[in-house]
């Protein structure tokens, strides 16, 4: 099968690229991933405190109060330059921030170091419990308009689900110029030690099941806007990919199937996605692509809805077994 794909109008190899990551953190291991197959390299994220406050002093926020923080985004320029120069795919870059700040000019020198596009990582939990949701959606519009006046690459914003209408907010993300979506960033979930009774900040790795939320989104969304769109999460089998591209995905960004098997796992993945294209009569990842999104003219609503309703009758009668 033809695994070439298009990408935020980058003309890719294949639709595996590796995610924001440890492992996008150093040349080395960016030429590894590209060695492994991967057909486009999303580096680690820069996050908006970082470039708000490059030098050490006492306004850095104490959770960048250690080795990566201070000179941060002179680093990452150069990390950016270095890969570029190293492997012959595109070299992403990625943003993370939520605020109004001055942060977004930043992006422009992500350009000039040679990123060919910029992925924003809207990461928000609103906490406050005074703070509506049309505030939350209305800022991520306006950090995406701030990156898109200064930017000629092109803009990828990666987002939470945590939206009352995903929908919607797609839609505008997309009218203020987004080029691509990245569904979906998985958000940070402590976890509560009952032994020691303390909470810690963990990222854990996805498992497949993560998938299911993405895809049904991309599913949903894929015959309804013209832009690129990624998955990112829960992708460990070749399967998994498969089944991103079923529901209408133009590539998947994948991390945690390289940190638990390894980067050459880039491999495993891409033979596997070669071998179920044949076995089923795809020429080409254009074929397959959408083959199982919502079709662009039903009522999403209602299809949604009549699914929910058949899994559960049928749920209700195979239990009835047990
Ligand atoms: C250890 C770790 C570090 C991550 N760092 C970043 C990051 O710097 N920026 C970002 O946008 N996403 C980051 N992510 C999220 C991944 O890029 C990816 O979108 C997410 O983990 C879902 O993909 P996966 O299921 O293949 O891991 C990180 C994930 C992990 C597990």
């Amino acid at each position: 099968m033809d695994l070439a794909t298009t990408y935020l109008g980058l003309s890719l190899r294949n639709p595996l690229v590796a995610s924001a990551s440890p492992l996008s953190q150093s040349a080395h291991r960016v030429i590894e991933l590209v060695e492994a197959g991967v057909s486009a390299v999303v580096l680690h994220s820069l996050f908006e405190e970082q470039i708000e406050h490059p030098t050490p002093d006492a306004d850095l926020p104490h959770f960048f109060d250690h080795p990566a923080g201070p000179g941060a985004p002179r680093r990452y320029l150069d990390l950016i330059e270095e890969c570029v120069k190293s492997v012959d795919v595109p070299v992403i870059a990625s943003i993370n921030g939520t605020s109004r700040l001055g942060w977004t000019s930043f992006a422009r020198q992500m350009q000039e170091a040679g990123a060919a596009a910029v992925e924003c990582n809207f990461y928000n939990v609103p906490q406050r419990m005074q703070g509506p949701g049309r505030d939350v959606e209305a800022r991520c519009t306006e950090v995406v308009h701030a990156l898109k006046q200064e930017l000629d690459v092109p803009v990828a914003v990666k987002l939470t689900p945590y939206f009352s209408s995903f929908g919607e907010l797609a839609l505008r993300l997309v009218e203020t110029g987004a080029d691509g979506l990245v569904l979906f960033n998985r958000f940070l979930q402590p976890e509560i030690d009952v032994q020691t009774l303390t909470v810690a900040p963990v990222i854990g790795l996805s498992h497949s099941a993560d998938a299911r939320l993405p895809q049904t989104w991309i599913a949903l969304l894929r015959e309804q806007l013209t832009v690129s769109l990624a998955g990112t999460s829960g992708v460990e089998s070749a399967s998994d990919l498969a089944a991103y591209l079923l529901a209408g995905a133009d590539v998947v960004e994948c991390a945690s199937a390289f940190l638990r098997h390894g980067i050459q796992y880039a491999t495993v993945l891409l033979d596997g996605l070669d071998a179920w294209g044949n076995e089923h009569g795809f020429r080409s990842v254009d074929e397959v692509r959408g083959g199982l999104a919502v079709p662009w003219d039903v009522d999403p609503q209602e299809y949604t809805r009549e699914g929910y309703v058949a899994a559960l009758q049928t749920a209700r009668f195979g239990y009835l077994h047990l």
